[in-house]
């Protein structure tokens, strides 16, 4: 079935929105509903069981919004309960920790897990996601930083916050941006309007970054076999400085990727013939 869309309503009117969160358990989709709701937070971990449901009513713009949250539980233990939520939604709360590497490689799996249950001709296309980088305030247990996790959600459309919910740190912001694009999006009939920097990428340059971020060497950050020539390792080095030369690309971590990649060749050129 189709993701259905609001009626597209008059300025001024009232609309009905479904809201739902989704992320790995523990990540603190519920420490930032309530933050935002409530203005407070709770340290003791209260595991979601199954779904919990509010109301609230937000004013954007000469709008009146009645949002529908629908707090999921990340436990896969709950898939059987989640997977009846899904349709219908207009926006996403995608949440992960930024001190658990597994909570930021689970999005996808999330993604995955809603399209598959909107069938074949579900389209997210008109679902605005947010995604929160959150427990930005432990610093020291940080494993994935801003340009990764921005690089991911801006390559998909998504929007992107970074976010606490123990010190409200980019709450406010993050839900007045997603009511805000939400609202735009029903005004227009449906389409995510076109207002972040998905755009401005390439999917090959965000490829690129990601593949030199994970590479396990200097042969590997060029793209070159091991004991390739100088031309070669040139070659390769000229390809991805065009590609993410920080002047041509404004993808989130290609000026990193870019010094990598100089710092590879640098280090290879040292060594060859
Ligand atoms: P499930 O309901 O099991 O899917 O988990 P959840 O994603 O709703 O997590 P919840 O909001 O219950 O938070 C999990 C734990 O993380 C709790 O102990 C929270 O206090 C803590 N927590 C949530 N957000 C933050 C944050 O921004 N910073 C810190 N330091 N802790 C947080
Ligand atoms: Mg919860």
């Amino acid at each position: 079935m189709e993701a259905s869309m609001p009626k597209r309503k008059e300025p001024g009117k009232s609309l009905r929105i479904k809201v739902i969160s989704m992320g790995n358990a523990e990540v603190g989709k519920s420490c930032i509903i309530k933050r935002y709701c409530e203005k407070r937070f709770v340290s003791k971990y209260l595991a979601t069981i199954g779904i919990d449901y509010g109301v609230t009513k937000v004013q954007v713009r000469d709008r009146e919004i009645k949002v529908n949250i629908f707090d999921m539980a990340g436990h896969p233990f709950f898939y059987e309960v989640r997977n009846e939520f899904y349709k219908d939604t207009q926006g996403v709360i995608l949440v992960y920790d930024v001190g658990q590497k597994d909570s930021f490689d689970a999005l996808d799996a999330w993604l995955a897990e809603m399209k598959q249950d909107l069938g074949p001709h579900g389209n997210m296309e008109n679902i605005v996601f947010a995604v929160c980088a959150n427990k930005i305030d432990c610093t020291k247990h940080r494993c994935v930083d801003e340009s990764e996790g921005r690089l991911w959600a801006e390559s998909k459309g998504f929007l992107y916050f970074e976010t606490s919910a123990q010190t409200g740190e980019g709450i406010n912001e993050m839900f007045q941006t997603f009511y805000i694009s939400i609202v735009d999006l029903c005004e227009n009939g449906g389409k995510r309007p076109n207002t972040n920097s998905s755009a401005s990428f390439t999917k090959e340059q965000a490829d690129t970054i990601r593949r030199i971020r994970s590479s396990k060497d200097s042969w590997d950050m060029l793209g070159v076999k091991p004991g390739a020539s100088r031309d070669e390792v040139n070659k390769a080095y000229r390809k991805l400085a065009v590609l993410l030369h920080p002047d041509k690309c404004v993808a989130p971590g290609s000026e990193d990727a870019f010094k990598a990649v100089v710092n590879a060749r640098t280090a290879l050129l040292k060594n060859i013939k």
